[in-house]
């Protein structure tokens, strides 16, 4: 069975967040299954990956993009290291970019890659098994293999989408679809949603099947899509909610380079000890208090908007009697109050920016994992946290809520309903009388290292829907 994932961020390609993890990863698992091909295509970037990989050209040739003649040039990665092949769509002036996001022109950067996937494949009479499309970003490939005329080749195709996220939806109007490859125009109500080209509700109408990356957050979906509920419940007979897993090839104490140091069940008090220490001393925290840690994107769907309530408040309230400390970037206003609780307060610490290396230290060396998150379809950091001897403190939301149970039923972690800086200083509390019962924190983080979100059963979950 040959496999094509569709998606604009791939791990160590290309990384934003989650998806990044996930399509870096699912594939390698999938192949570790007799018969199973699963391959990755994304945008060509100006990376430190990319200049330090060799590639073959593997296709070369144009697509119309409206009046637009645009060179379509497919890049073949050559030592086939990452466990899957990976393969890199470039377009001159659109698939050539420093970052993923952030463009004004992203509707057409999107659009350019779907094509240009589709025109290559089509072209070269390649016919996959499936096609798994990841996000907004590629939800209209579903729709363009099934009515574009260019693709005919391709028609019938399996198509399978996956909702990282439904926040965003890449609405788009209709004078976009001048841009499009040309396509059946009975066909037009497949792309629309309230008068707007909608790609994620496209590809929830014209895939074959359609999932969510847990189960917890399509249950969510059905009352709270931003305006795409109906169209979720329409459509529940081809939803699924399949969770992700971790790479323990990456995420791995034991094993990773990137640790200060290592350690595993056995010697995870003594050696986390030594890393915050470690950390501590760097960014002048105190390492005898409990270290809470936030990581991730300043967004409100993370809850980052309450980030500097819950520094200040929980800092004054425990009379100093905790450190936090926050990596991650994104809202200036978020920033810019941190920045300035970080010259406030001693026991808070900031790093503004993305640094993956020190996230894997941080994961190593917090006592207590924050994520405030509002809506989290999955979450990654959770699970890393959990892998790595930290007690996630978290949201009862989507993902969060099928992955972390609350000590009072019997879990390893502790939840929160809402929230507010309330609620988030309430369960922080909570955890400090945690840490402050030595016996019961150790077990705690045993308990949490125990936990198996290994791939392989999601990855066969994802085959056996291929296959259905
Ligand atoms: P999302 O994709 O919504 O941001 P996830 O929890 O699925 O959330 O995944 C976030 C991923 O990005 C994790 O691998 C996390 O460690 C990483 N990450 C987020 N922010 C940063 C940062 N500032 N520096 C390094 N890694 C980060
Ligand atoms: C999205 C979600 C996150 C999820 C990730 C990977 O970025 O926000 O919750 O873990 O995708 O599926």
């Amino acid at each position: 069975m040959i496999i094509y994932h569709l998606s604009t961020e791939c791990y160590p390609v290309a990384k934003v967040g989650g998806l990044a993890d996930v399509v870096g990863a699912l594939p390698k698992y999938q192949n570790k299954s007799k018969g199973v091909d699963a391959k990755v295509v994304m945008p060509w970037y100006n990376k430190p990956f990319v200049s330090d990989h060799k590639f073959d050209i593997v296709f070369d040739g144009f697509i119309h993009q409206g009046p637009n003649m645009l060179q379509v040039q497919v890049l073949k990665e050559k030592s086939d290291t990452l466990g899957f092949e990976l393969y890199l769509v470039r377009i001159p002036g659109l698939l050539d970019r420093d970052n993923p996001y952030g463009y004004q022109d992203e509707n057409f950067q999107f659009l350019g890659f779907q094509h240009g996937v589709l025109h290559w494949l089509s072209a070269m009479e390649i016919r996959p098994d499936v096609l798994h499309c990841h996000d907004y970003h590629t939800g209209l490939a579903p729709f363009m293999v099934e009515h574009c005329h260019e693709f005919s080749f391709l028609k019938g195709v399996k198509t399978i989408g996956t909702i990282h996220n439904g926040e965003y939806q890449g609405m788009m109007s209709w004078e976009m679809a001048r841009y499009m490859p040309s396509f059946d125009p009975y066909k037009w109500g497949l792309m629309d949603w309230n008068g707007l080209i909608n790609p994620l509700a496209s590809m929830i109408k014209c895939s074959h099947a359609f999932t969510t990356v847990s189960q917890g957050y399509l249950e969510e979906l059905f009352v709270n899509f931003k305006g795409l509920e109906n169209l979720v419940r329409y459509e529940s007979g081809k939803a699924h909610g399949i969770i992700n897993g971790i790479d323990t090839e990456v995420w791995n104490p034991e094993t990773d380079p990137m640790l200060d140091f290592n350690f595993s069940q056995q010697d995870v008090i003594v050696q986390k000890k030594k890393n915050k220490q470690n950390i501590c001393k760097e960014y002048g925290l105190r390492p005898e208090l409990p270290l809470f840690a936030f990581i991730g994107r300043f967004a409100t769907e993370k809850g980052a908007d309450l980030l500097p309530d819950i520094v200040q408040r929980s800092i004054k309230q425990s009379f100093g009697a905790l450190n936090i400390m926050i990596l991650g970037s994104g809202n200036p206003y978020i920033e810019n109050k941190l920045k300035e609780y970080d010259y406030t307060y001693s026991n808070f610490a900031l790093d503004l920016g993305y640094k993956e290396h020190l996230s894997h230290q941080i994961y190593a060396s917090a006592d207590f994992l924050l994520m405030p998150s509002r809506v989290e379809p999955c979450g990654l950091n959770q699970m890393y946290s959990m892998k790595y001897g930290t007690v996630p403190v978290v949201s009862y939301t989507g993902g969060l809520r099928d992955t972390v149970k609350d000590i009072s039923t019997g879990g390893a972690g502790i939840n929160f309903t809402y929230p507010g800086a309330d609620d988030v200083i309430h369960a922080m509390n909570r955890a400090l009388m945690v840490y402050n019962q030595k016996g019961l924190m150790e077990n705690l983080i045993q308990a949490n290292m125990s936990f198996d979100f290994a791939w392989e059963k999601s990855a066969e979950k994802y085959i056996a829907l291929y296959m259905s």
